[in-house]
């Protein structure tokens, strides 16, 4: 009998967790896999034992469980944070164990973002350098202090150590309503971050809005297409490790297109006025006291106006390939996101903005710290 791939995946109730998941639980080989998640609901654990998933419970800073878990994986999917330096630290002491312990190097696929090259544009421009994933010498040039890198260059580290083979899943703004089974039992979220974001803001002004005049353009993603990227990886992977780049040659940046955020203002506000929600879908710029209100600090909130472009070679040359390769059939899909915040906000009384103050105090401190 052959033993199964344990993959150990975090941030399964996520908005790209979820969508991991339910990828892993359909491919081909799923009967290959022992899938574990981490999850901080019981309820939720409940339904992802129901799927098949052994769920446990901890969360990010429960260190010595994350080790024990990591200790014990084949495959990790990191999906849960970006930016939480002691979890990953946890987690690798865990992977170095697994390695000392079997000789094996074992994989480790981590998420950043493409806040790791984004300039603070302040909504007036777009970027003019394109980050190309093959480019090692520009990747190497990111500052330390840039969103996301501190915990992207302790995963590199772990690799150039020798004890896993690392890769960094680096999406730009992904959008899209998620689906999928792991999603209708209610485990996971459906929705993203930026553009959900922006259409709460919307609703709660009756407008579309933008940093300054919109100018600043930052790479564009469907969900989809990035989950079909997560799994090519993964595939490539699991049939030949040798043949797949890793540590700083595993940078794979996620992106179909770019987009400016007046573009986006005007596809959510084009959306308000066909749903009766607006009469003008002309957005406007969002005002320092509306930044405060929606996300906490006027600071957090003009992230909004940050700038980045990239490109996806390596998964494009891994064979992958976008569905949603323009920002017209990715601007498309925004309809049914504004339909799914206004009954969510009709049925709360109000926006709710909790998420976003959560994710502005994250923000804050790393805009400060540029
Ligand atoms: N969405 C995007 O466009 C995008 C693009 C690039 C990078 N990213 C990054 O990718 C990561 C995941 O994004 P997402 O959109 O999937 O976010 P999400 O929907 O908010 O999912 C976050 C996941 O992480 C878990 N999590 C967060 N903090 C935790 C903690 N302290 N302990 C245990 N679990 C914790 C959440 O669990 P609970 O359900 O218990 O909260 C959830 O499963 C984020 O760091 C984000 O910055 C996102």
């Amino acid at each position: 009998m052959t033993s199964k791939t344990e993959i150990l995946l975090f941030g399964a109730t996520g908005y790209i967790g979820g969508s991991v998941l339910n990828r892993l639980l359909s491919h081909p080989k799923a009967d290959t896999f022992s899938i574990t998640a981490t999850v901080r609901s019981p309820e939720k654990a409940k339904l992802l034992e129901k799927l098949g998933v052994k769920a446990e419970i901890a969360s990010l800073s429960d260190f010595d469980k994350i080790e024990e878990l990591a200790s014990r994986a084949h495959v990790i999917f990191n999906v849960a944070n970006s930016d939480d330096l002691p979890a990953i630290n946890a987690l690798l002491k865990g992977v170095r164990k697994a390695h000392e312990t079997t000789g094996e190097l074992p994989i480790l696929i981590h998420t950043s973002g493409t806040g790791e090259i984004a300039e603070a544009a302040n909504g007036e421009y777009a970027a003019e350098t394109v980050y190309s994933d093959l480019n090692v010498e520009q990747l190497k040039a990111i500052p330390e202090t840039a969103f996301h890198r501190k915990v992207s260059l302790a995963v590199i580290g772990a690799d150039e150590q020798g004890y896993t083979r690392s890769y960094i899943m680096i999406p730009g703004m992904i959008d899209g309503l998620a689906s999928g089974p792991v999603f209708e039992a209610g485990i996971a979220n459906p929705l993203s971050i930026q553009i959900p974001a922006l259409i709460k803001q919307a609703l709660d002004r009756n407008r579309a809005g933008m940093i300054g005049p919109g100018k600043a353009v930052w790479s564009i993603i469907n969900i989809e297409d990035t989950v079909d990227m997560y799994i090519a990886l993964f595939d490539a992977i699991s049939a030949d490790p040798q043949s797949v780049g890793h540590g700083w040659e595993g940078y794979y940046f996620g992106v179909s297109d770019h987009v400016s955020f007046y573009e986006i203002g005007q596809a959510i506000g084009q959306a308000l006025v066909d749903l009766g929600l607006a009469k003008d879908a002309e957005p406007t710029t969002f005002t320092d006291e509306e930044l405060l209100k929606h996300w906490g600090s006027v600071l957090a909130g003009k992230y909004g106006g940050t700038t980045c472009r990239c490109r996806a070679d390596r998964a494009l040359a891994m064979g992958w390939k976008p569905k949603y390769a323009t920002k017209d059939l990715l601007l498309a899909g925004i309809k049914p996101e504004v339909e799914y915040e206004f009954k969510r906000a009709q049925e709360n009384g109000g926006v709710d903005f909790t998420k976003q103050r959560r994710h502005g105090l994250l923000l804050k401190s790393v805009l400060e710290s540029n």
